[in-house]
């Protein structure tokens, strides 16, 4: 039985890894943050050499954007130096690194006012970061393409799910409050259900010939929209939602006002067409009813 890794497992998107292949046939480890920092590398290296897992998936990073501008070290710290000593142990133990990384890595500089002809960034297309996560996760990014090791760097974006704090589960919780909310309508990007990440790097990693691999692959759902389109969506007979522009927010750290990402690459792997960000939240919170339904 193969042995996956699992960094990051209590995070938001590692919960959903782990409840995924908690019954899978792969033998699966999740060691706490406790256990296994990813800034040191020597328990790195350590962990590697007792357990011998064949694929890491990595969900461990520093995620709070506003706090990595002024705390860039930590950010730097776990998202490019926690990454590079999991490649370097990858290539020594000659195991499959799953990275997850982001859409921030890109400036969005491509947003004009004529949005519907701008073409989602693609693997190939230049990086640019303009903040210090972003700038961090490149890096990660980078130190992985030169460790030598076989790895899928799994840029995904605004992610969401039923559970954990996110865009998702903090507008409904205002909403159920009768709080009034208000969305940017000028940033642009694909929202992304954990379930949906989850289930098309676990059909990519099935669909391997084998695991010598170094690709960079956009885990994203089709189509775009802004902030303010996702919430709609989310909560369409809500009257008390309005919409703003970026700059009527203060923030420390700058966003790319387009990030969406092409996910041609994706569908070639898997054979098949990808489905748009609307019917996977559709899917996503109809899932939730139906287990509500359930433990009525
Ligand atoms: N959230 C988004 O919208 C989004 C968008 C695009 C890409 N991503 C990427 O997706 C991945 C998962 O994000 P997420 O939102 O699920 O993250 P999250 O909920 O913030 O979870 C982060 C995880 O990392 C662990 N961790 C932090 N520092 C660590 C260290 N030094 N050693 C070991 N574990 C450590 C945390 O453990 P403790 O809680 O125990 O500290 C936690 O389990 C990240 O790579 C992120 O960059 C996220």
């Amino acid at each position: 039985m193969n042995t996956i890794l699992l960094i990051g497992a209590s995070g938001m998107l590692g919960s959903h890894f782990k409840s995924y292949l908690n019954d899978s046939q792969y033998n699966l480890l999740t060691p706490t943050h406790k256990a296994l920092n990813i800034t040191n590398k020597t328990i790195v290296h350590n962990y590697f050499q007792q357990h011998k897992p064949i694929i890491i998936i990595n969900c461990a990073a520093y995620t709070n954007v506003e706090h990595a501008e002024n705390d860039y070290q930590s950010a730097h710290k776990i998202n490019h130096l926690g990454a590079k000593h999991i490649a370097n142990a990858c290539a020594i133990y000659n195991a499959l690194y799953i990275h997850i990384s982001t859409d921030y890595v890109f400036d969005g500089a491509k947003y004009t006012l004529s949005l519907p002809s701008v073409n989602p960034y693609n693997e190939a297309e230049q990086t640019n970061p303009i903040n210090q996560y972003g700038l961090s996760k490149l890096k990660g990014e980078q130190a992985i393409q030169q460790s030598g090791c076989s790895f899928i760097i799994a840029r995904t974006s605004w992610l969401y799910s039923m559970h954990h704090v996110n865009f998702l589960t903090k507008i409904q919780k205002k909403a159920q409050n009768n709080e009034p909310i208000r969305i940017v309508n000028d940033q642009f990007g694909t929202p992304n259900s954990c379930n949906f990440v989850v289930e098309h790097i676990l059909e990519l990693l099935e669909k391997l010939p084998n695991y010598n691999i170094k690709e960079i692959i956009h885990i994203t759902s089709s189509n775009s929209c802004s902030w303010y389109d996702f919430a709609k969506k989310i909560l369409p007979n809500y009257s008390k939602i309005s919409d703003c522009s970026t700059s009527d927010f203060k923030t420390k750290a700058v966003r790319p006002l387009y990030s969406a990402m092409d996910n041609t690459k994706l569908s070639s792997y898997l054979c098949r067409n990808i489905i748009s960000w609307e019917h996977d939240l559709e899917n996503t919170t109809s899932k939730k009813m139906n287990t509500d339904v359930i433990e009525a």
